[in-house]
């Protein structure tokens, strides 16, 4: 099968062929790559242009595995979360059952992937410290870096792998008050294909005036 690995320039491409990476190749990431993606995280909007954020970036190898060790212990003491990838690698559909290979590989080995990225709300003050207003002023930088370091050939993982995990990792990244890590992505060079995703349509997602009022696409 054709790979298709490599970086792209075209907007369409990168987002139509983005997708969740959880197989990397050891090969270290250029740190100039580093910064460009981080940079484009940093050119998404926020809400009155706060940019109430900060990246972490984890390259470390004993910094890397002691997450990585942390993510294990805290899959192996979750039965239904077992149970559940257990499900998924069981299933007749084919996607469900890659996907959860993917998750149970990503689980028992994080650290594959040379490059950690934990975005981080940072003061990001009133009116909503927590919930889905503070996430949208974050989530957009999240996905720039997403978009970006596909362009470059590089892989990423959008994970919420951190939330089992806030209380260690403010003591293990010195995290000041009001900083809050809302993703976990590890980034290097994919072992395994971009895209295409594999979306609904967007006839059936999109409803004109009012909810439940399609549209033909011509
Ligand atoms: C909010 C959010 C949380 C996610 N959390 C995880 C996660 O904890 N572990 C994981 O392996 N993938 C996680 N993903 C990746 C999704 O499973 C993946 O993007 C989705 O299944 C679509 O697959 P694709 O990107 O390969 O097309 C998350 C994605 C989002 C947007």
């Amino acid at each position: 099968m054709a790979d298709n690995r490599s970086g792209t320039d075209n907007l369409w491409d990168a987002l139509y062929t983005q997708r969740a990476i959880r197989y990397f190749k050891p090969d270290p990431v250029p740190q100039e790559l580093i910064w460009k993606v981080i940079e484009a995280g940093t050119r998404a909007p926020s809400g009155t242009n706060t940019q109430p954020w900060g990246f972490v970036v984890i390259q470390d190898a004993a910094n890397r595995q002691r997450i990585a060790e942390k993510l294990r212990t805290q899959f192996a003491s979750n039965p239904g979360m077992k149970a559940y990838v257990q499900q998924g690698k069981e299933s007749a559909d084919k996607t469900a059952r890659l996907m959860m290979t993917g998750v149970e590989s990503i689980v028992d080995r994080l650290d594959a992937a040379p490059v950690f990225i934990i975005p981080c709300l940072h003061n990001v003050g009133s009116p909503a410290r927590d919930g889905l207003l503070a996430g949208s002023s974050i989530y957009q930088a999240v996905q720039n870096i997403l978009v970006a370091a596909r362009g470059l050939g590089l892989g990423t993982l959008m994970s919420t792998f951190q939330a089992g995990m806030a209380k260690e990792l403010t003591e293990w990244l010195q995290l000041p008050p009001d900083t809050t890590p809302v993703a976990l992505i590890p980034m290097g060079y994919p072992a395994a294909n971009f895209g295409p995703v594999k979306r609904k349509p967007v006839e059936e997602v999109t409803h004109w005036e009012t909810w439940g009022s399609s549209k033909e696409r011509h």
